[in-house]
């Protein structure tokens, strides 16, 4: 069974990584980029508020999605200020930030919120784990990819092919345990 779902983003990249990952649970995307409010809070705060506000905006079901990195030396900084970090320190900021800093530890966290007009909303977590590179990678990805070298690698995302980063990335993670509910949800 195909089924459409609509995912409201205004990030291309993440509509092309999402669409890859929807492929393999028989799911196909609609994107809608419609701005929604960012609230103050945590991940999942804001992919509750906004998948809310889009699902009643638009009268129908719904997904959003929202990321960030998580770096532990940095007491998990940028986190949820990741986009506006990306675009005013940039990578090149987060690597003086990292300068003497052994520790390298880092994740990337995505939460998937889905909501209908009808129903209060439920979250999707997924996480990656690895480490902050010495320098800049690649440039396959987006923001932080060259950065991140996820564990059991030698390579950054921004080394790895989209495909290859969608078989195990936060957004992977994320977008799989949405699938499956809904999967589970549809059976009866
Ligand atoms: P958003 O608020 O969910 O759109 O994402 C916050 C920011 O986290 C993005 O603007 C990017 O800077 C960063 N980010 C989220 N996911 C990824 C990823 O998969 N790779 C690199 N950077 C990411």
């Amino acid at each position: 069974m195909v089924r459409v779902i609509k995912f409201i983003t205004g990030n291309e990249q993440k509509v092309k990584e999402a669409k890859g990952i929807f492929e393999k649970f028989g799911i196909e995307l609609e994107h809608i980029d419609l701005g929604y409010p960012e609230i103050q809070g945590d991940l999942e705060d804001v992919a509750k508020y906004g998948a809310k506000y889009a699902a009643s905006k638009l009268k129908g079901p719904v997904i959003v999605e929202d990321a960030g990195l998580f770096i532990k030396a940095l007491n998990w900084f940028p986190g949820t200020y990741s986009s506006y970090v990306q675009e005013t320190l940039t990578n090149k900021g987060i690597l003086k930030l990292m300068n003497d800093v052994e520790d390298r530890y880092a994740e990337f966290r995505s939460v998937v919120g889905y909501c209908t007009p009808k129903s209060e909303p439920e979250i999707f977590l997924g996480t990656v784990s690895g480490h902050i590179a010495y320098k800049e990678h690649g440039n396959h990805g987006f923001a932080y990819d060259p950065l991140f070298i996820p564990k059991g690698y030698d390579k950054t995302f921004g080394e790895l092919e989209t495909s290859k980063k969608n078989e195990f990335s936060h957004r992977y993670r994320s977008l799989e345990k949405f699938a499956l509910w809904l999967n589970e949800m549809q059976r009866d």
